[in-house]
């Protein structure tokens, strides 16, 4: 492009978005997707399609006609299916009046926050964390605060203090992921109930981000703030049918808030994409009520695919990982390396691995790497050879 045109480009868009950074995941995956040999373990999905079940639903639905435009808060079948859903999996009282249907998680996130945040206010949130939630604040003018989560004797651990200092006067709201991407950090319940009465007495908000509710260890689902809340507590919980179902390519989740916001909400849909797909929403249904067994049959073998990157990362002297207590995520650190997303370009290249520097998370400092292991025991222990044959020496 010339210097004329870069000079009249530069004032078309708004400045945040002309600096917004391209997405590391993207830029080790662009040009390796489809490569001959190639692992790949960058995205965060399971490496199978949607069960047949589901599928099978959409596609009966479709042919049934039922193609039409959808009420922006979603159909009401699927809201009430998403709360007798969430009543029975947390032993909470739902009603439907608190279920929004979204086009996916990450609407749920962006019109979560298009509700809260604007310039001069800030959201606070730990750290490492999915990229595009801290995009969602830059886009809307906020400021994202990060509070970095410690690895202590192999745990990750929130440090409340700190999170609670990093909250002034401009704070909206406080964002939690847990189960969390890329640590597989967990929140349990007595630092959800902290944080929520902190919220209460400062008049915060908490958006909790628990799309890997159900991708847990030994346990049915992980603690949700639903748990602890009143109906009327300045609580927004985001879900999806992403992972759990594995229908990551489907772009369907659910909001819980308190029911005073559903005409708020109806119209935020509208502007946003104006319904989520009338066929994907019917076969949510389906996965709502008869997927339990498909998700356990995920999470045994997502289980023994934990036990086995853990203990093979975790023997390397030269590497430091955290246990992850839930999602389907190793997230480490390589004594050494001094540019991780050069890194994961070099292990494309050179041993066809595909994996995520951990700086696009706001990890601290460079040598992290993300691996996701939703994925064959095979084609991990593969990967990991690989991986080990390049680290830098
Ligand atoms: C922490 C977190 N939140 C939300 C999402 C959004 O999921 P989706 O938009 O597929 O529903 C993801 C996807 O990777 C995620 O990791």
């Amino acid at each position: 492009m010339s210097q004329a045109a870069k000079q009249s480009s530069a004032a078309e868009l708004r400045q945040v978005i002309e600096e917004m950074p391209a997405s590391q995941i993207r830029e080790v995956a662009n040009n390796a997707i489809g490569l001959e040999g190639m692992i790949p373990l960058w995205f965060g999905e399971p490496d199978v399609s949607t069960p047949e079940f589901i599928c099978n639903a959409a596609a009966e639905a479709m042919r049934s006609g039922r193609t039409f435009y959808t009420p922006n808060r979603g159909i009401p079948e699927l809201r009430d299916a998403i709360a007798a859903y969430t009543e029975s999996l947390y032993g909470i009282a739902m009603t439907m009046d608190r279920v929004t249907v979204m086009a996916s998680g990450m609407s749920g996130i962006m019109v979560s926050h298009q509700l809260l945040v604007e310039p001069a206010t800030n959201v606070v949130c730990p750290v490492p964390l999915w990229p595009n939630v801290r995009g969602t604040v830059d886009i809307l003018g906020g400021e994202f605060r990060p509070v970095p989560l410690r690895l202590v004797d192999q745990s990750w651990q929130l440090d409340l203090d700190r999170l609670f200092d990093a909250v002034d006067h401009r704070t909206r709201v406080i964002f939690v992921n847990s189960p969390g991407n890329p640590t597989g950090w967990m929140m349990w319940s007595d630092q959800q109930r902290e944080v929520l009465e902190f919220c209460r007495a400062r008049g915060l908000w908490l958006v909790a981000d628990e799309v890997y509710a159900r991708i847990v260890y030994g346990m049915k689902h992980a603690p949700s703030f639903l748990e602890h809340a009143d109906t009327e507590d300045r609580l927004i919980v985001i879900n999806s049918f992403s992972k759990p179902w594995a229908m990551t390519g489907w772009r369907l989740g659910w909001l819980i808030t308190p029911d005073r916001f559903g005409k708020t909400l109806e119209m935020m849909n509208e502007f946003n994409f104006a319904g989520a797909a009338t066929f994907t929403q019917i076969a949510g249904i389906t996965a709502l009520q008869e997927g339990e067994e498909f998700i356990a049959a995920q999470i045994a073998r997502y289980e023994r695919a934990r036990d086995l990157v853990y203990e093979r990362l975790s023997k390397n002297p030269r590497i430091q990982i955290g246990w992850p207590e839930g999602a389907f995520y190793a997230f480490f650190s390589v004594e050494g390396m001094t540019n991780g997303l050069a890194f994961c370009k070099q292990l494309v290249r050179d041993a066809r691995v595909g994996l995520v520097p951990g700086t696009t998370f706001g990890a601290p400092e460079e040598g992290w790497l993300r691996l996701c292991f939703a994925n064959q025991l095979e084609t991990l222990n593969t990967a990991i050879d690989r991986l080990e044959a390049c680290l830098p020496s």
